[in-house]
């Protein structure tokens, strides 16, 4: 796999497709705008950890404008672009902060653009795995927990064990990417989990 650092990471990877095989793909989609995002990182470790018959697409989020009805006649290109993505991914991993414990705004407001007939409503029938990591001691785990009843609603088959949420920090993962053993042990659980439920309800989908 192609190695970028953090910065590279943040301003090419939405635009980089990392092609790693054709076995399965994986949209990836951070819940945060921020250069150094503690989650853009963990997505990107996990990323790392992904079997080389991975390919994952990175979503960029930066262009996508709020939700509005009135944009649906001629949806925005980059709402386009996300779509797409999604629709030709067999699942879509979530890694979002918790803001004021409740879903970002920028996590909600793509899936609202998802949920539209207007974009084909592509989270339907998709698997999704979800994670997320803070820097506080609530690991995401409120947020996670208003994301799944979501995403079911809009149709995606969600990934419910095992939970990912972290704090950073060295017990879990450093601001650096520098993981602990314990949370390596479980990254890899979680992987094993995402691979194996993509790989059985991407299968029902067609
Ligand atoms: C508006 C705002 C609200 C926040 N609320 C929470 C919260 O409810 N729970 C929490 O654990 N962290 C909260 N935080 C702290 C985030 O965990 C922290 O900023 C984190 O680094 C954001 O993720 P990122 O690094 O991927 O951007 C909040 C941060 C912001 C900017």
């Amino acid at each position: 796999m192609e190695t970028l650092s953090h910065q590279e990471l943040r301003e090419d990877c939405y635009i980089i497709e990392v092609d790693k095989g054709d076995d399965m793909k994986l949209a990836v989609i951070v819940g945060s705008l921020r250069h150094s995002s503690h989650n853009l990182t963990l997505a990107r470790v996990l990323v790392e950890r992904l079997p080389a018959d991975t390919e994952t697409t990175w979503v960029d989020l930066r262009d996508v404008p709020f939700m509005n009805e009135d944009l649906e006649a001629n949806v925005p290109s980059s709402v386009v672009r996300v779509a797409d993505q999604v629709l030709q991914s067999d699942g879509v991993l979530i890694v979002s902060p918790e803001y004021n414990r409740g879903i970002p705004a920028v996590t909600k407001n793509i899936i609202d653009w998802l949920s539209r007939g207007s974009t084909g409503n592509v989270l339907r029938a998709k698997p999704v795995a979800i994670g997320g990591i803070s820097t506080g001691p609530i690991k995401t785990l409120v947020m996670q927990s208003q994301l799944r009843p979501v995403l079911a609603h809009v149709g995606a088959v969600v990934l419910t064990s095992p939970v990912l949420a972290l704090s950073v920090g060295e017990d879990n993962m450093t601001a650096e990417g520098v993981v602990s053993e314990k949370t390596s042990l479980h990254f890899d659980e979680f992987t094993r989990a995402l691979l194996a439920h993509v790989s059985l309800y991407s299968e029902a989908q067609r």
